[in-house]
């Protein structure tokens, strides 16, 4: 499995991934500040994770092959929706199949972004309490 992740911070979902990943999965990770991305690749020394300090947008250079996952934090509040719809298309383009998109995010607007791009697109509150929304997005493809 080939998981794709944009927005290290201290490495908390990271490390949640490699937990639960196979021994023979890929995980690239970009962090776009150095202070990020020299923390956690200190703290996370493993052979699956490779590192990127350099921004999401710029990540198809970075992965040679199709992933089934792409897992983001990244804040899209000061990205122009040109980027945001640029990135979104170049995620659905890299992505397998059925495979998947996940991105947090503290506002529900995005919806729209996602659901032009992705057949399938839900948003996810963790609890009535939290401030973050999970969108969780499909890309079927042409196997269904
Ligand atoms: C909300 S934090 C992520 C929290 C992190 N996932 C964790 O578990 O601790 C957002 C992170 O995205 C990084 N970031 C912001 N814009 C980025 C971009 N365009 N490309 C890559 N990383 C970016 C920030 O530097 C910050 O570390």
């Amino acid at each position: 499995m080939t998981i794709v992740e944009f927005g290290l911070g201290h490495g908390n979902i990271t490390e949640e991934i490699l937990r639960s990943i196979s021994d023979h999965s890929t995980l690239y990770s970009f962090e776009v500040n150095k202070d990020f991305y020299e923390y956690v690749h200190e703290k996370l020394a493993d052979q699956r994770l490779t590192i990127i300090n350099i921004a999401a947008e710029t990540f198809r250079q970075h992965v040679p092959e199709k992933v089934d996952y792409v897992i983001s934090s990244i804040p899209f509040s000061f990205m122009s929706r040109k980027k945001i719809e640029a990135l979104l298309s170049d995620v659905y383009s890299c992505l397998k199949d059925e495979g998947y998109f996940s991105q947090v995010l503290y506002s529900k607007r995005y919806i729209k972004n996602f659901r032009s791009v992705f057949e399938e697109s839900k948003l996810v509150r963790p609890n009535r309490f939290s401030l973050e929304h999970i969108f969780h997005c499909e890309k079927i493809g042409h196997t269904k």
